[in-house]
């Protein structure tokens, strides 16, 4: 028996589902404890996204996250999920200088970490890239919006689509990415009826971040939500928990307890 909720989901069961009407759950993880908590608790596709460069190792933007940086988080997020389908991020430079680096790259997110399929960035630009991926048998996860990786370009992080121009040029990305054979499209920081729009007018699924409730399913930042990442909240991002306090709070009662000789204490020493 076909039992779509104990074995691993596969991008045909993510196209099903929208055909369902049913919604998406995405997370980006980054390690193999939040990856296999993360789909315990419903989640269906984990992308070990290079927000890790951010959120994890401590850059200012994604830009310096490296192809093995990558590799590392993805493998992770493999090992620990079982069920949901786990996509590598591509960074910056590993796809856009040509189809052959692109395809390279993206095979050893599938060979050596075990992802699911890639995500890269872009729209017209990337969509023949994205094609000889997919000929080649890498399920891709296409991305238009705000781009993080065009943040220096852009001189920052903008909401995209907001003239009928960028909204018609958005919407020309969108049927590009999906022609060129991706399996599903993020939507990232778009206004929301645009994205309602969008997702109308495919038939691949799009998952939303910062797009509003109009998309096939949502992806957030498993830091974000957690209240785990504190340098800046995006105005997207619901926080359904206050980990980084409790941490401090644990933190400190360690230290204290170390200094004043509490820890350890008989029930944690051998004899
Ligand atoms: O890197 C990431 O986490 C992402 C998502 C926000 C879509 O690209």
């Amino acid at each position: 028996m076909d039992d779509a909720t104990t074995r691993k989901l596969t991008v045909r069961d993510l196209a099903a589902r929208r055909a369902k009407g049913e919604k998406l759950v995405a997370l980006t993880v980054y390690d193999a404890l939040m990856a296999r908590m993360a789909e315990e608790c419903g989640a269906d596709l984990l992308l070990a996204g290079d927000s890790v460069g951010m959120t994890v190792l401590g850059y200012k933007s994604t830009i310096p996250v490296t192809l093995e940086q990558s590799l590392h988080h993805t493998a992770a997020v493999c090992r620990g999920a079982r069920r949901a389908l786990v996509i590598g991020d591509m960074p910056f430079m590993t796809y856009q200088i040509n189809g052959d680096e692109a395809l390279r790259n993206a095979g050893r997110f599938l060979q050596e970490a075990g992802a699911d399929g890639v995500k890269l960035e872009g729209g017209r630009t990337m969509a023949t890239t994205l094609a000889r991926l997919v000929v080649a048998g890498v399920p891709v996860l296409g991305h238009i919006g705000l781009l993080p990786q065009h943040v220096l370009a852009n001189g920052g992080y903008r909401v995209q689509g907001r003239t009928p121009e960028e909204a018609a040029a958005l919407m020309d990305d969108a049927k590009a990415v999906e022609d060129a054979g991706a399996f599903a499209l993020v939507l990232e920081g778009i206004p929301a009826p645009l994205a309602e729009r969008i997702t109308a007018h495919l038939r691949i699924p799009t998952i939303g971040i910062g797009a509003g409730i109009g998309c096939s399913g949502q992806i957030q930042v498993a830091h974000d939500i957690l209240g785990l990442f504190e340098d800046f909240i995006p105005r997207h991002t619901r926080r359904y928990a206050a980990l980084a306090g409790a941490m401090r709070q644990a933190f400190s009662a360690y230290a204290g307890d170390v200094r004043h000789g509490r820890f350890p204490g008989p029930d944690e020493s051998f004899q």
